[in-house]
């Protein structure tokens, strides 16, 4: 049993193989955090709260604190009372174990509010997810301005880092460390969407490495506004709590009507950053990712963006096809321009029919086209926004977010539809739905190019809820498509990577990790991805960002191998022998994409610390590994032979190397490690082959 409630000492004990997560009744009668961390065990030794001395007047590790009373922490929970009543008293009332979850019920102790705390117990996966409900038993609104999905607590030190993912457009994702000091740390969204500045997730670790130390982390499943904030104060337990973002939030809940809060998915590594990683990893394709899709392998696409931009017609599109299909492609993806008006970013976004000049005959010629090239066909759409040149925004101008008496300020040129309104969403789902019924497409780039901004519903009394109700509603559009057209696969982008979040993923099956597809810049953003975000979820495309000349072509395609790969370069300047590059490059990825993509990952070299980017991907089934190795330009020039130490191979068995031809022990390879040899000239037509260079090797077990 994962749950166990031990009366004597009024604790819940919640254990995963590893690791173990406890609270319990305090004398005051409140519910109070005791444990997270390692599995202990002898189950007798779990601590209770008998020895906690509680100040009437300072409290602190509420395992849900509310604003009311004496607390000092950052509250889950802020509510404001019909007559105007803002203090929370949340008492205990009783407990409920099903399985492996375990519901903590809690009502008001004058209003007749209820609060139930859910946690659901992942056993095999060492995870577990939390979230809150609130219930209105009254008869009048209860107004709700702060919410949070879960508070976490950790012994008070000075020794703690927080990991966490910043970024910007074209740079998403970028792992970034830093000491837990004295003070309130917030990683936050207020921008609609997910955001490329912060990813929900944090890692707070005890000097931990890849393999070693003690890691506590958590993700939040919502892309909309989220906040994250860290909280230390002298000899206080360091508090973590997650949830939406109160900035501009007021929900009004309803007499019978209830409220649930994202689910926050948390862990504990006591073997580093690796493990904590390979835990998020195989939960995501086995528990969150839609199931239609979750094992099957990511095929190789090609997206006519960067080649062809706005411009794109049946013609110019069939001869990027006929490249594809000759290099080995999977899908041929037509990006934005192909509907309305659309000739620049300018017009356009909303008239969701095929521009008859472009595509005269529809779009049906070009998909049969890829069907005969062998090529599924995808496109692009972007249905949550409008320009304001655009028959839609001239039929429909309610439907955008803005206030009266204000600018409607656009963003690239575009407004934003307001999704939380039901005729919106109607549309948005009626539009998608249509284009997938009438026509045979297997891929959709889901796009969402600016932010939030005038967030007004003038014609609701409630506005504020629109933060809520709008991802809520985008979820129930994605779920109702993917439930009808569960051979399509989904891809969820917002300028790039904008809109990456595991709440997003089950219905997604795959993420634009960022517009900057440059190898270099991209190992950086694919290092941070990979730290909570599995590499099949990560789109990673060969393009001629950079210079087309500016890396060797292997190094190119060895960066975007190291996720689930697609290419974006113009074709159409490609000599024969690039083509025939490509070609086998595409191949080879073939060959390993099963392992890269479904395997467990170890980062055997960070470029944020060396000069060199190297990742081992073994195989579901352990008896391949592929070792992808970048080696970016570093100041010892001299040094060229890296030896390098493999990572969950067997002690006594033997494995072949395929490219050197070589053999040797798992023994060896993981204690003194494989010795690579940079002074190949890999690439010489390139002129910085020297700088970058890279190796890709297949290891298999006899
Ligand atoms: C966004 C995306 C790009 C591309 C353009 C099209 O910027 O991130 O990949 O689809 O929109 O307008």
């Amino acid at each position: 049993m994962p749950i166990t409630y031990d009366e004597s000492k009024k604790i819940w004990v919640l254990e995963t193989n590893d690791t173990a997560y406890s609270f319990g009744i305090h004398q005051s009668g409140k519910i109070k955090h005791c444990y997270w961390g390692k599995k202990i065990s002898r189950f007798d030794d779990y601590p209770d709260l008998k020895s906690y001395r509680e100040n009437p007047w300072w409290d602190w590790n509420d395992e849900i604190p509310v604003r009311g009373g004496a607390n000092q922490t950052e509250p889950c929970l802020q509510v404001v009372y019909a007559d105007g009543v803002r203090d929370v008293t949340l008492n205990y009332q009783d407990y409920h174990i099903q399985d492996n979850l375990l519901s903590i019920h809690f009502t008001d102790e004058y209003y007749r509010l209820s609060l139930t705390s859910f946690y659901k117990v992942h056993e095999s996966y060492d995870l577990m997810e939390r979230s809150i409900q609130l219930e209105n038993h009254s008869d009048l609104p209860i107004t709700i301005v702060n919410f949070k999905s879960a508070s976490f607590y950790l012994p008070a030190s000075d020794v703690y880092t927080l990991t966490h993912l910043t970024g910007m457009w074209a740079h998403e994702t970028r792992l970034t460390k830093e000491p837990i000091t004295e003070g309130k740390k917030i990683l936050e969204s207020r921008v609609g969407r997910t955001s490329h500045f912060h990813n929900p997730f944090f890692a707070v670790d005890e000097k931990a490495t890849e393999d070693h130390g003690n890691v506590w982390f958590g993700q939040l499943a919502w892309s909309g506004n989220w906040k994250i904030a860290l909280n230390k104060k002298p000899y206080e337990q360091i508090q973590i709590s997650l949830g939406l973002n109160e900035w501009d939030f007021e929900y009004s809940l309803q007499p019978s009507a209830s409220l649930t809060s994202p689910v926050v998915l948390s862990g504990f590594s006591s073997n580093g950053f690796g493990e904590m990683s390979s835990r998020l990893h195989r939960f995501q394709i086995e528990q969150i990712l839609p199931k239609s899709n979750a094992h099957q392998l990511r095929k190789v696409l090609y997206n006519s963006w960067e080649a062809t931009a706005f411009n794109v017609n049946e013609e110019n599109q069939k001869a990027l096809a006929d490249k594809a299909a000759e290099i080995g492609v999977e899908i041929f993806v037509v990006d934005d321009g192909w509907f309305g008006e659309r000739s620049s970013d300018r017009s356009g976004l909303g008239d969701w029919h095929v521009n008859a000049q472009k595509f005269p005959r529809g779009l049906k010629p070009l998909i049969d086209y890829c069907k005969t090239k062998g090529m599924d066909f995808g496109l692009w759409i972007e249905p949550e926004m409008v320009n304001p040149d655009s028959q839609l925004y001239s039929q429909h101008p309610e439907w955008v977010l803005h206030f009266p008496n204000r600018p409607r300020t656009t963003g690239r040129n575009q407004l934003m539809l307001n999704l939380a309104r039901e005729d919106v969403k109607a549309f948005v789902l009626d539009t998608v739905d249509h284009l997938l019924s009438e026509n045979d497409i297997r891929f959709i780039k889901w796009d969402m190019n600016r932010p939030v901004f005038e967030a007004g519903w003038p014609e609701e009394a409630n506005q504020q809820k629109m933060w809520f109700d709008y991802i809520e509603n985008l979820y129930t559009i994605w779920d109702t498509l993917k439930t009808k057209h569960h051979d399509v696969i989904f891809e969820s982008c917002a300028g790039g990577g904008g809109r990456v979040d595991i709440g997003m993923m089950r219905y997604a099956d795959q993420f634009w990790t960022s517009d900057n597809t440059d190898p270099y810049d991209r190992q950086f953003i694919q290092e941070g991805f990979s730290l909570c975000y599995n590499p099949k979820v990560m789109m990673c495309w060969v393009t001629d960002w950079g210079g087309k000349n500016s890396y060797p072509m292997t190094y190119r395609f060895h960066a975007a191998m190291m996720g689930s790969m697609g290419i974006g370069a113009d074709l159409a300047g490609y000599s024969k022998e690039d083509l025939q590059t490509a070609k086998e490059l595409i191949n080879q990825y073939k060959q390993i994409r099963n392992t890269v993509q479904n395997g467990r990952l170890y980062r055997l070299m960070s470029p944020s610390q060396t000069s060199f980017s190297i990742n081992q991907y073994l195989s579901p089934d352990s008896t391949e590994s592929v070792l992808i190795c970048l080696k970016n330009p570093m100041p010892l020039s001299m040094f060229q032979v890296l030896r390098i130490k493999l990572k969950g191979l067997e002690e006594k068995s033997l494995y072949h190397i395929s490219q050197t031809d070589q053999i040797f022990s798992g023994s060896f390879l993981m204690n003194h490690g494989l010795d690579l040899d940079f002074r190949q000239e890999l690439d010489v037509k390139a002129k910085d082959a020297n700088h970058f260079k890279s190796q890709l090797l297949i290891i298999k077990k006899k």
